[in-house]
C-alpha cells in the first residue's frame, strides 16, 4: 500500500467528509513556496499551508534555531519556570505590538489564544468588581473550534451541531462596503441597551478570513473601537490570520487608528514551523490579576505553554523579517496582486474582486449565491492541482495567500492559470 491508501486506514482528517472524497496527498518534502508529492509532483503552496507559512517551507535559518534549540532544552513547565526563548520572543513582540500592549501570555494555537483572550476579559470584570459577560463579534466570524472561540463566531455549518451549547454572543455587521453606518449603529443601540454588561468585542482586523476574506473599513473599525473604550468594553484583536504581514502592514491593528486592548496571534507567529498561540494584553488587563487574593489568578494554561522550540521558531521567523526584506517582498507581493487584479476585473468583470496586501480573493458568480458549500468549490479545487497549484477555496471565494518568497514565476504562473480558467467559465 502507498501511503495515501495507509492513511485512508487510520487517520481522520479535519475538515474533511470522508465519503466520496479522494484519499490525501502524501506530501514527502517541501521547500520555499512549493511542496512535492510522493512521486515528486511540485505543487505551489498558494494558500500558505492554512494561512501559516510567511518565509517559505523547511526554511534552512528556522531549521537550524529549532534543531539547535531542541538540544538545549526541548520543554520546560512555565508555572514557576521560564527560559530565554519566551522572554526574548516577548520582548521582539512587544516592539511590534500595537501600542499599549505589555504583557505576553502564552497558549498553544489560534483557537487557545481566543479562549485565553475571553476569559482574560470576562475574569478582568469579574476581578475588578464589576461583573460583565456579554460580549459582542462580527457577524460571519471565525475565532476557531474550541467551545469559546465557537461561541463568538458566526452560526454556520461549523457550529450547527452544537448551537444549543454555545454561550450567547451579540453580533454586529462587519463594516463592508455598503453597510458601514450599520454596523456603527447596531453597536450603538447595542450600548444603548446593554452597556454595562457588555465585557468585550472582539474582531478579525480588517479582513475577515473564514468568512470568505470579507474586507472592512479601517475608519469604520476604529469608530466602532472607540466606541467600545468610551463605554468600557474592552476590545480583542483577533490577528490569528491577519498578523505577520498578510494585510500589507506587520499587525492589521496598524492601518486602525484605535489600539486593541488585547490581541490574539498564532499561525505565521513561527513562520508556519510548528504550534504556537499568544494572547497579549495591557497592563492595565494584567494589573487586575494581581493580588492577596489568590482567587484572583488567572487559572488558565496547557502543557506545552511557551515550548522553547516553538519560541524558538518564532525568534527565528522575526529574525528573517529584517534579514531577507520581508516587508519589501510583502509590498511587491501586494502590487503585484493589485495590477493582476484590474487586469482579471477588466477581463471578467461578472465576478467579485477584492484585495488587502498579499491575499486576493476571487469570488466566482455561476448562477448560485456566495455559499461555503457552493457547488463549484471541488471543481476549483481539482483544476487547480492538477495544475500544481493548492489553492483551497472558501466555497466558491477563490483566494491566494502565498508565503512571501514565492517567486514572480510562480504568481505569474498562478495568475495565468486563474485568467485561463475565468476563461473557461466565460466561454461555458
Ligand atoms: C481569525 C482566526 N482566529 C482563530 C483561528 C483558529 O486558529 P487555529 O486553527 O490555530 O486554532 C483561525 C483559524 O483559521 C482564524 O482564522
Amino acid at each position: 500500500m502507498n501511503l495515501s491508501q495507509r492513511d485512508k486506514l487510520v487517520i481522520w482528517h479535519p475538515y474533511t467528509q470522508v465519503q466520496g472524497q479522494a484519499g490525501a496527498i502524501a506530501v514527502s518534502h517541501a521547500e520555499g513556496a512549493a511542496f512535492f508529492d510522493e512521486e515528486g509532483k511540485r505543487y505551489i503552496d498558494a494558500v500558505s499551508s492554512w494561512w501559516t507559512n510567511v518565509h517559505g517551507h523547511a526554511h534552512p535559518y528556522i531549521a537550524a534555531a529549532v534543531a539547535e534549540q531542541l538540544s538545549k532544552l526541548e520543554h520546560i513547565l512555565f508555572a514557576g519556570f521560564t527560559h530565554e526563548p519566551a522572554v526574548k520572543l516577548a520582548e521582539m513582540l512587544l516592539e511590534r505590538l500595537p501600542r499599549a500592549q505589555q504583557r505576553i501570555f502564552y497558549s498553544d494555537d489560534g483557537s487557545t489564544a481566543v479562549e485565553a483572550a475571553l476569559k482574560m476579559a470576562l475574569q478582568y470584570w469579574h476581578n475588578s468588581g464589576k461583573p460583565k459577560t456579554k460580549i459582542i463579534a462580527f457577524s460571519g466570524a471565525y475565532h476557531g473550534d474550541t467551545f469559546g472561540a465557537m461561541s463568538v463566531s458566526g452560526r454556520s455549518a461549523f457550529t450547527g451541531a452544537f448551537e444549543t451549547l454555545l454561550f450567547e454572543t451579540l453580533f454586529i455587521d462587519p463594516p463592508v462596503v455598503g453597510k458601514t453606518e450599520t454596523s456603527v449603529q447596531q453597536l450603538r443601540s447595542l450600548i444603548d441597551k446593554e452597556k454595562d454588561k457588555i465585557a468585550c468585542f472582539i474582531y478579525e482586523p480588517l479582513l475577515q478570513g473564514t468568512a470568505g476574506m470579507l474586507m472592512h473599513s479601517a475608519e469604520h473599525l476604529g469608530q466602532l473601537l472607540d466606541l467600545c473604550k468610551k463605554n468600557g468594553i474592552l476590545t480583542i484583536a483577533d490577528e490569528v490570520m491577519t498578523g505577520f504581514g498578510r494585510t500589507g502592514t506587520f499587525f492589521a491593528s496598524q492601518q486602525v487608528s484605535t489600539a486593541p486592548d488585547i490581541c490574539c496571534l498564532s499561525k505565521g507567529l513561527t513562520g508556519g514551523t510548528m504550534a504556537l498561540g499568544i494572547t497579549s494584553c495591557t497592563e492595565d488587563i494584567f494589573r487586575a490579576f494581581v493580588s492577596g487574593d489568590r482567587m484572583k489568578t488567572f487559572f488558565h494554561g496547557h502543557s506545552y505553554t511557551a515550548n522553547p522550540v516553538a519560541c524558538s521558531a518564532a525568534i527565528a521567523s522575526l529574525d528573517l523579517f529584517e534579514k531577507e526584506n520581508t516587508l519589501g517582498k510583502i509590498r511587491h507581493i501586494s502590487e503585484k496582486h493589485a495590477s493582476c487584479l484590474a487586469e482579471m476585473k477588466r477581463h471578467y468583470p461578472t465576478h467579485a474582486y477584492r484585495q488587502m496586501g498579499t491575499v486576493l480573493a476571487i469570488a466566482i458568480k455561476a448562477g448560485e449565491e456566495d455559499s461555503y458549500f457552493h457547488s463549484i468549490r471541488d471543481r476549483i479545487y481539482t483544476h487547480f492541482l492538477s495544475k500544481g497549484i493548492l489553492l483551497r477555496p472558501l466555497g466558491n471565494v477563490l483566494y491566494l495567500m502565498p508565503p512571501y518568497c514565492i517567486s514572480d514565476t510562480d504568481l505569474e504562473y498562478i495568475y495565468d492559470e486563474i485568467k485561463k480558467f475565468l476563461e473557461e467559465l466565460k466561454n461555458a
